[in-house]
Formats: C-alpha cells, sequence, structure tokens
C-alpha cells in the first residue's frame, strides 16, 4: 500500500460495476482493482448501468458521468429511485472538476465524486472506505433487528407466565387458612414451573443477546461430559419428576471437550428442556456419549412427539421463529436450537438433528477431540 494507514481490503469477492463507456479507461480501472480480487461488472452505458445494479445487486457502483444513452448523473437518480438500488452506493469518476459538476453528483445521490486522472492509492482507499461503511451499516442493521426480535420476546413471552406466578402466589397469601394442602401444592407447583420457564427463557434471552452484540466472554476449558450432563439433570429433576418422565445420565466417565463451560451448558440446558418439553408421560430421555476417531460426541435423545421433515428442515431458517406447545402445553419461543447451532459452532462443533415423527428426536453435538 501506498498510504501509512493500512486499511483492510474489504474489496475480495465484492462485486464492484463498472459504469463507463471509454474502454482505456475500463482497461485502466479493471488493472487497478483486480489486485484487490473483487468481481467486476462492466456496463458501457447510464441505462445498461441501472438494468446490471438491479439484476446483479452489485456492492458498489464506479459512475462515470459523460455515457451514451444515459449520463451517469440520470442513472444515479434512477438507482436510488428504485428500492432494489437505492442502498448501492455510488461514486462517481469523472474528467469534470467544476463545482457545479461536483455538487451535481452528490444531488444525484452519489456519495463520493472522485477526479480523473485519478491518484491510484486515493481512488482504492475511498472505495475501501465506502465498502466498510456498507459493512457497518449491514452490522448495525443486524442488531437493530435483533434488538427488535428481543424486545418483542420479552414483550410477547415474558409476561404471560409472570401473570401466573403474581396471581398464585397473591391467592396463597390471602387464603392461606382456607386452603387444603393438595390444593397448596398444586399451586407451588404452578408457581414453580412458571418462575423456572421464565428463568430458562430470561437466560437464553440474555446470551443470545450478548452474543449477538459481541459483549460475550468466550473461554474454553476443558470440561467433563458427564458431570456437566449430571449438573443439567440435576436442574431439570423437579421438572422430569412432576412431569413422570426418566433422565438417564449414560455419559462415560473421563471423557472431555474443549469449550466454554457456559455456552456448552446453555446448549444441553436446551436440548433437555426440548426432550422434556415434547415427550409424553412415562417415557425417558437418555444422554449418551462417545469418543470417535477424532471427535467426541454428546446425543440427548427422547421417545416423544418428534419432527417431521419439513420441521427439521425450517427449525434453523434465519427469519422464522418456528415454536409449538410441549404435550403438556408448555410454551416456547423458538430461540433454543438456534441458539445452541450457534453457541455449537463457535465452539468449532456441529449439531445434528435425527428424528421421527411420533418416534423420537436425537439432537448429537460432534466436538472435535484433536484440540484437547
Ligand atoms: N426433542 C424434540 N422433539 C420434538 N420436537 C422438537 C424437539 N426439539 C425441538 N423441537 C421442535 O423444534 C422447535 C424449535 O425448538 P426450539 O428449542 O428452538 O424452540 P422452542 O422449544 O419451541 O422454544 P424455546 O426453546 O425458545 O423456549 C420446537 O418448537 C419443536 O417444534
Ligand atoms: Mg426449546
Amino acid at each position: 500500500m501506498h498510504s501509512p494507514f493500512r486499511m483492510d481490503n474489504l474489496m475480495e469477492n465484492r462485486k464492484i460495476l463498472i459504469a463507463e463507456d471509454n474502454p482505456n479507461n475500463i482497461q485502466l480501472l479493471g488493472s487497478i482493482l483486480r489486485q484487490y480480487k473483487p468481481q467486476i461488472v462492466v456496463a458501457r452505458d447510464g441505462r445498461k448501468a441501472v438494468k446490471s445494479a438491479i439484476d446483479l445487486q452489485p456492492d458498489l457502483i464506479l459512475m462515470d458521468v459523460n455515457m451514451p444513452e444515459m449520463d451517469g448523473y440520470e442513472a444515479c437518480r434512477k438507482l436510488k429511485e428504485h428500492p432494489e438500488t437505492q442502498h448501492i452506493p455510488v461514486l462517481f469518476l469523472s474528467a469534470r472538476s467544476a463545482t457545479d459538476d461536483i455538487v451535481a453528483g452528490f444531488a444525484a445521490g452519489g456519495v463520493d465524486y472522485i477526479q480523473k486522472p485519478y491518484i491510484e492509492a486515493e481512488l482504492i482507499a475511498r472505495i475501501q472506505t465506502h465498502l466498510k461503511l456498507l459493512v457497518n451499516r449491514n452490522n448495525l442493521k443486524e442488531l437493530i433487528r435483533t434488538k427488535d426480535r428481543f424486545f418483542g420476546i420479552i414483550a410477547h413471552d415474558l409476561k404471560n407466565p409472570f401473570l401466573n406466578i403474581v396471581g398464585y402466589s397473591e391467592y396463597i397469601q390471602e387464603n392461606l387458612e382456607q386452603i387444603e394442602k393438595q390444593e397448596l401444592l398444586r399451586y407451588i407447583n404452578s408457581i414453580f414451573q412458571s418462575a423456572f420457564a421464565q428463568n430458562r427463557l430470561l437466560d437464553n434471552l440474555l446470551e443470545w443477546s450478548a452474543f449477538q452484540t459481541g459483549s460475550f466472554t468466550f473461554t474454553r476449558e476443558k470440561l467433563s461430559v458427564d458431570e456437566m450432563a449430571s449438573d443439567i439433570f440435576q436442574l431439570y429433576r423437579q421438572v422430569a419428576l412432576t412431569k413422570q418422565i426418566r433422565l438417564l445420565n449414560l455419559a462415560v466417565e473421563k471423557l472431555y471437550i474443549w469449550a466454554d463451560k457456559n455456552m456448552v451448558n446453555t446448549v444441553l440446558r436446551n436440548l433437555v428442556s426440548n426432550a422434556l418439553k415434547f415427550t409424553p408421560a412415562g417415557h425417558e430421555i437418555r444422554l449418551l456419549s462417545a469418543r470417535t476417531k477424532n471427535t467426541i460426541e454428546i446425543s440427548i435423545s427422547d421417545q416423544g412427539v418428534g419432527m417431521s421433515e419439513e420441521l427439521i428442515r425450517k427449525i434453523f431458517a434465519e427469519d422464522l421463529q418456528l415454536t409449538r406447545y410441549g404435550t403438556a402445553g408448555e410454551k416456547g419461543t423458538g430461540l433454543g436450537l438456534k441458539l445452541c447451532k450457534e453457541f455449537i459452532r463457535a465452539n468449532q462443533g456441529t449439531l445434528r438433528v435425527q428424528s421421527a415423527e411420533s418416534q423420537g428426536t436425537t439432537i448429537t453435538l460432534v466436538f472435535p477431540s484433536d484440540n484437547l
């Protein structure tokens, strides 16, 4: 690089549209840009540039001003009017250097105006700067989406169980003398179930948002699979008892993974919670572990309602928040498995779903064993 300030190369694999009619200029620009490995697309007049931009959705457009058919200003205005292209940054490249020309470029919606002949390093720096802005803007959009989903879930799903807790505890407080012991136990159990589900949802939400916003602290350590499994089963003891489901920890002893404890705990918690939720009374849930040549595998199997192929395909879809009621009417948010997948991936592992309707589900976590 010519500049003392090193910039990351954001051009690699980005699609850049060059709108230019002069073959020599295309040649020159192409040879400069190619060192940064973008995908280059060329349009030889303004009208073609607009069409290519709509069809190909480039990340950035380098736009000449004087072109046949439609000039660069007009093409830029058209792009800014079109909902599918208005977000694409347009940088003018022109020999016209009068202030009016430059201002006209910005007025047409351009983000920058570079005069020809240009200095190579400056051209590159400006392109990189606008790509950086693009990346930042996309990150911000993603954060806002996450925040909206977060608030949506809080507003929607955190509210109802609280009504249950507040309602029952108030009733008990006011009528303690008249309530029979059996009845009291039922109320307390209902409060417990609500508070437990609430607590779990809150944990998921907080971890998920921390992960999304990058404020998650991530420390990998050697973790004993069977100790973690027994902690999780202990946590769900009461829920399993109430639902009459047996939890079987069949993890082999002295088997370890190298991962972040909080994250793996969150994953196991979600998987056990799902297994409990989607299994009717009288069945069992098994946690198994195994070592293969290069991996350590942990699986959680239930004999519950299972999933259709279509459901399996959809559970990880970005914009869907799929959820259904459990066999005892338990409510969810459709956040759990997505969180699991992200957390396992962050720990270099993979998550596999095997399930058949009315037969049960097995979720397997596969971790590499060569990092231990
Ligand atoms: N063990 C399972 N058996 C049957 N279906 C399951 C099982 N685990 C997950 N599913 C299906 O996948 C969906 C998504 O699971 P996920 O854990 O992401 O959400 P949820 O359990 O509905 O809500 P949340 O975990 O956020 O409280 C569930 O609603 C359910 O339809
Ligand atoms: Mg779940």
